[in-house]
């Protein structure tokens, strides 16, 4: 078995007509923070939605710790070691930050039925007290979700990925909507889950994205335009022009 734990391969998808994404051929090693660029409408969404089952692909193939995966139904991707948290936060409003995760974590553990023994809930529920201590929020256990800080929403949908133990994090704009001290919380935050994971994170902001990831995939137009260390894709001077006039340029 190769040491990287997901190879994509030509992969691709379209909307009819339209190709959102196209010939990705790229792997991914283990315990990494791999960060996914590019303008608006580039594909890189379209690129998470297929690697956590969201999405079927149109072309090619994906390996996850050696074995196919393209054709699986999305919900075997959470037990294969596949979590991700949302590009819109997506918890559930009127429940307490601790309900939000037990359901995560219930979901998760799909097999309950009536005979399944008492002892299993605590260890659901110890999941879910641990997965909120992980990112911060054990104190908040009884808050409502619509109560939180928005920097603490995102967190507690990380808390709901962390139930499933996943091998391979996907997230898309953990930061969005943050400023800079809940995006310096979230960048801490993210530091401490990549020991132990392999994350990769979909993020507009730069800086954050340099000092953070160990690597940088820019996609442009649904293309894999780049591919390389925060230095490298700085210096590139494809990417240099993409990001040339755009909002989202390397502030
Ligand atoms: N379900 C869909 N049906 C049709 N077109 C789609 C669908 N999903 C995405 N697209 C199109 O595919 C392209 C890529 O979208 P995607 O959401 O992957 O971009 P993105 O890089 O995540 O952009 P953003 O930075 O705005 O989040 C866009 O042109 C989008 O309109
Ligand atoms: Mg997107």
């Amino acid at each position: 078995m190769s040491e990287d734990l997901l190879q994509v391969e030509n992969l691709g998808r379209s909307f009819g007509a339209f190709t959102a994404l196209k010939g990705i051929t790229a792997s991914f090693g283990q315990n990494r923070v791999t960060a996914v660029i590019g303008p608006n409408g580039a594909g890189k969404s379209t690129f998470f939605n297929i690697l956590s089952g969201a999405l079927r692909p149109s072309t090619g193939s994906m390996r996850f710790m050696g074995r196919e995966i393209g054709g699986t139904p999305q919900h075997r991707f959470v037990h294969l070691g596949i979590a991700r948290s949302y590009q819109i936060t997506n918890v559930f409003p009127q429940l307490s930050a601790h309900e939000n995760v037990r359901i995560g974590a219930q979901a998760f553990r799909s097999r309950y039925n009536i005979w399944t023994p008492r002892a299993s809930f605590h260890d659901v529920s110890a999941k879910a007290e641990q997965a909120l201590a992980d990112v911060g929020l054990g104190a908040s256990r009884n808050r409502l979700a619509s109560s939180l800080a928005h920097g603490e929403q995102r967190a507690l949908e990380i808390a709901i990925a962390l139930v499933a133990d996943p091998k391979l994090l996907l997230l898309d704009e953990p930061t969005a909507g943050m400023g800079p001290e809940e995006t310096k919380a979230m960048v801490a935050l993210i530091e401490r889950l990549a020991a132990g994971r392999t994350i990769l994170l979909v993020e507009h902001k730069m800086k954050m994205i340099l000092g953070l990831s160990d690597r940088v995939l820019v996609l442009h137009h649904g293309q894999l335009i780049a591919d390389g260390t925060p230095a490298e894709i700085q210096a590139d001077p494809d990417v240099r022009s993409v990001y040339l006039g755009q909002s989202h340029g390397y502030a």
